[in-house]
């Protein structure tokens, strides 16, 4: 931006700026009831206190013995106490939805923020919440409990009809009880959860800016004509768009592209099966070509991706390949196209899709991917290494990529390369955007204080892309 003050005595000499945060808010998001992104992701001995008060759930605490609660299938239910803490256990299970359960009354076009603690007696299983309406089940989220402590499920959903529904939950370990305590269910019109949107759009990207024009002597000068002249249409933050090799030789594309985007990614050009078609014979002039255009507009880089975990989209000749010739071969990968672009990138995926697929667990092993993130950060300790993973936060039913997921596959690398700097890349496929069970999702994996990027953010044409205020500005 550039500012430039004319005055008609031409005394001016120095400018002051003055930024002041934006208090102010409309009445309404004043009265809204605001959000709660509290998540956590330590396993405590006890819970939390409910979000919200516990919402709409009676007995949220499950102090009042079982009142609001009963049995779900052919479960027993029973109000426990430990460590002063009351809650309520859940034994006898024999079908992986035998559970406790709530019925409940839910208003469509609602958005709602749902969380529980949970904790089973042995070992750890995944246990996801459903609710169960007249228009068929919703999950609305899922964690990885653990024994001997309490462990948070946040999620939500939003309701597509008016009318009565019923919590209840779901875990494939029959053999082991399920702990509950602590719930809440909050539900938020749209016009709350929009709100919600813009104060923090107001908070995080927006500030007032006072100018004022003074002379040598600091005296503020009067009728001063002041005018600004926005210099660039990019945004300060980063966002991006990925590109392939076509844009180099379109002039039009380019111009559209360099004038709106801060960051970049290539959609196959830096791919293994693009730069080393038959083996040892690498050719990097694409990725080359492409990261040079980038450069030259200033655009920053992800590398995308070193490694793919989909069987589909190996190299062809590497289905062949005996385990040790396969290490062998993944290792020069990795050193290859790493140390040529060190220093010229700003993050790494490193293994793409490592929580849907397993081709290079299956043929090196279970710690194959926790290898190849240390041999990685060898490499190239300068910028982050990402998971970059699908249906995260996309979609709620998907057991394999829940942030609990994501999290032990976060934790399995950490723990085998304790310095390395670690980013979460959420691929963002949407179809219909859940919005609460996103927003829950980022507020679990943002409790990890890593950077997380919407890393290949689509959405599926639909009938309400056009919809005003709420549904388009998340
Ligand atoms: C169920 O959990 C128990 C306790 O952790 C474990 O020993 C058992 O192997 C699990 N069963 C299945 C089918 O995963
Ligand atoms: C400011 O500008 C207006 C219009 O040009 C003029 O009428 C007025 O006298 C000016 N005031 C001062 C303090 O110079």
């Amino acid at each position: 931006m550039e500012i430039s003050v004319l005055q008609k005595n031409n005394l001016i000499t120095m400018l002051l700026i003055l930024v002041c945060a934006d208090l102010l808010f409309s009445g309404f998001e004043a009265n809204a009831l605001p959000y709660d992104y509290t998540a956590s992701i330590e396993c405590l001995e006890t819970p939390l206190k409910p979000l919200h008060g516990g919402g709409i759930i009676l007995n949220p605490e499950l102090n009042m013995g079982l009142k609001g609660w009963q049995a779900f299938g052919d479960a027993k239910i029973e109000q426990r106490e430990l460590a002063g803490n009351k809650f309520v256990a859940v034994h006898a299970r024999n079908r992986p939805t035998d559970s406790i359960s709530q019925k409940l009354y839910l208003q469509q076009e609602t958005l709602y923020s749902f969380s529980a603690w949970i904790q089973v007696s042995e070992g750890n299983e995944a246990v996801a919440a459903v609710f169960k309406s007249g228009t068929g089940f919703k999950h609305g989220g899922a964690v990885v409990a653990e024994s001997k402590c309490w462990s948070m499920l946040k999620g939500g959903f939003t309701s597509d009809a008016t009318g009565p529904a019923e919590l209840y939950f779901e875990s494939k370990n029959t053999s082991i009880e399920i702990w509950v305590d602590s719930f809440s269910l909050q539900p938020f019109t749209t016009e709350e959860w929009a709100s919600h949107q813009d104060q923090n759009i107001k908070k995080v990207r927006k500030a007032k800016v006072r100018i004022q024009a003074i002379d040598k002597l600091g005296n503020p000068l009067s009728n001063a004509t002041i005018t600004i002249q926005q210099q660039q249409n990019k945004p300060g933050f980063p966002i991006g768009c990925a590109i392939n090799k076509n844009i180099l030789t379109n002039t039009p594309y380019q111009k559209w592209f360099t004038s709106r985007f801060t960051v970049t990614t290539f959609e196959d050009e830096m791919k293994w099966y693009s730069t080393e078609v038959s083996p040892g014979h690498e050719d990097y002039t694409s990725a080359d070509a492409l990261l040079s255009f980038a450069k030259q507009h200033n655009i920053a880089v992800r590398g995308h991706n070193v490694l793919w975990d989909d069987p589909k989209y190996q190299p062809g000749w590497l289905y062949s390949l005996s385990p040790a010739e396969l290490s062998n071969a993944v290792h020069k990968r990795i050193v290859s196209v790493m140390s040529r672009y060190t220093g010229q990138l700003i993050a790494w995926d490193v293994v793409n899709e490592n929580l849907h697929f397993s081709f290079f667990e299956n043929k090196l092993g279970d710690q194959a991917t926790p290898n190849f993130y240390r041999l990685a950060h060898a490499v190239d300790w300068s910028v982050p290494l990402f998971l970059n993973e699908y249906n995260t936060i996309e979609d709620s039913r998907d057991g394999a990529a829940t942030p609990a997921k994501y999290l032990q596959k976060l934790r399995q690398i950490q723990g085998l390369t304790r310095n390395a700097k670690m980013g979460i890349g959420l691929e963002s496929h949407f179809g219909t955007p859940n919005l609460a069970y996103m927003r829950a999702s980022l507020d679990t994996l943002g409790a990890t204080g890593l950077p997380i990027w919407l890393t290949e953010l689509d959405v599926l044409s639909g009938p309400n892309q056009d919809r005003p205020n709420t549904w388009n500005k998340f």
